[in-house]
């Protein structure tokens, strides 16, 4: 393992120094009674959507005989099956397919291990990626695992019709409703009917989560158990950044609040795009899941900061361009993870043929770091500003403080951006058209305008 310097506070602190010159000296005393006043908002749950604050203690305050059975599912998992479906769509997947990835590797499923291989179903509406994951199903043993908070949601819905009907051609009814496993409202909907009466194990999603926030409860720690991953320890991080960020107040020692505050300051001065950027592959799809987090949070009222992401230096070779000479609307955050994992040391070529002697014997983790310095002083001198995250590693611990980090300056900065952070209206507009041109009952009058207008 290598690392690059010790983290004596928090594993995830700001570094402003690449921020000098896009943001006023004051700019944080100027803001700081707006900051203060969506924290409160979020301490004594007086905002918009304060139902859906479960994240907020969930850290401390959650149900530890569920959190038995989850590891104890796990471990019947892992033993019945070599490949493990975990269908769900948005909230529903992308925290769990994120944590796998970032702590383990992209790579999960290729890598050898002792632990089933893990696919997401149901995100998408393609019958390509569904047609390849049946296939790779063929001659394996398989259980499920559909994740719907609503259980209506169309994409994860038709996923898991055909996987009970696959499992229940394989293993016969009695044998397949063991390995269904299904997380969703603990009282509720279709799914929880239909999980009731086949007596499929359930697990529950809390009422007052909504999905992108919900990557901590049976949603994400079914998934997490059955890969291997220890989220107890998971947990204690979340639990070590409540008592480090949601109580201090003092936007000055709290990196949360500042995260939250630089993110209005600079679309408020026109940086209206925010690139979050990592230097890791393994962080690809914690890209994604944030821009759920803040996109579904923030992007509403004719008001939000437009989330987008890349991976450098892969991306430097792609949007890099974009990003350096483009329109000056961007403002990049990027994940500075402070060990790397593995230590690859660059060899001498006796002949040199490439000319990198000059490298040979160095760790290919000081070279992604001077690449990382090295964009930071090209793009910042291109205009755009960088918020610096130094992330302490890609442990369960640091993972899980990460996601309470994100969670809450979402809360804290989608108030103070003047919006409910915690509903997604917007999400409906498609479904509704989807719905209509689909043929469902009910939808009568609005497919006939929606063939209208097609003509
Ligand atoms: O964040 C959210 O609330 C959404 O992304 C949902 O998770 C997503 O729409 C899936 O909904 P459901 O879990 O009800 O199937």
């Amino acid at each position: 393992m290598q690392e690059k310097g010790i983290l004596t506070q928090m594993e995830v602190k700001i570094s402003e120094k690449f921020l000098k010159g896009f943001v006023s000296e004051t700019a944080l005393e100027v803001i700081a009674p707006e900051i203060e006043a969506a924290q409160k908002k979020v301490l004594d749950k007086s905002g918009e959507g304060s139902d859906f604050l479960g994240w907020r203690d969930l850290p401390v305050d959650y149900d530890k005989d569920e959190f038995a059975r989850i590891e104890d599912a796990a471990e019947r998992i892992r033993n019945m099956c070599d490949v493990f479906v975990v269908i769900g769509i948005g909230g529903s997947y992308l925290g769990a397919r994120a944590a796998i990835e970032y702590i383990k590797s992209p790579l999960y499923n290729t890598l050898k291990k002792d632990t089933p291989d893990i696919y997401f179903a149901g995100n998408s509406i393609s019958s390509s990626a569904l047609c390849d994951l049946l296939k790779i199903c063929e001659g394996r043993d398989v259980c499920v695992n559909v994740v719907s908070k609503s259980g209506t949601t169309t994409e994860p819905a038709v996923a898991f019709r055909i996987f009970r009907d696959l499992l229940e051609k394989k293993y016969g009814k009695a044998e397949a409703a063991k390995r269904i496993f299904a997380t969703t409202d603990k009282a509720r909907g279709a799914l929880k009917g239909l999980s009731d009466r086949m007596g499929y194990e359930t697990f529950v999603i809390p009422d007052d989560i909504g999905g992108r926030y919900s990557v901590l409860t049976a949603v994400g720690l079914l998934p997490l158990a059955v890969a291997g991953i220890d989220v107890s320890s998971m947990m204690k991080g979340a639990e070590r950044a409540r008592e480090e960020l949601l109580f201090n107040t003092d936007i000055n020692t709290n990196d949360c609040l500042k995260y939250a505050a630089y993110r209005n300051v600079l679309y408020r001065s026109g940086k209206v795009t925010e690139i979050l950027v990592s230097y890791e592959p393994a962080s690809q799809m914690l890209c994604e899941w944030w821009k759920q987090l803040y996109g579904e949070s923030e992007g509403k009222d004719g008001k939000g900061l437009l989330p987008d992401s890349v991976i450098f230096s892969t991306d430097l070779h792609s949007l890099g361009q974009y990003i350096q000479e483009g329109l000056r609307n961007i403002f990049e955050t990027v994940i500075d993870i402070k060990k790397s994992n593995d230590t690859v040391v660059i060899p001498e070529d006796p002949e040199n043929v490439d000319g990198l002697n000059f490298l040979a014997g160095r760790e290919l983790a000081w070279a992604n770091d001077a690449a990382l310095t090295a964009t930071l002083f090209a793009h910042t001198d291109g205009n755009v500003p960088n918020i610096v995250l130094e992330v302490a590693d890609r442990s369960e611990f640091t993972f899980g403080y990460m996601v309470y980090f994100f969670e809450l300056a979402c809360a804290v900065s989608g108030y103070t951006l003047g919006v409910n952070p915690f509903n997604q209206p917007g999400v409906e507009a498609y479904k509704k058209n989807m719905f209509a041109l689909l043929g469902k009952p009910g939808y009568e009058d609005m497919k006939a305008a929606l063939d209208a207008r097609m003509n």
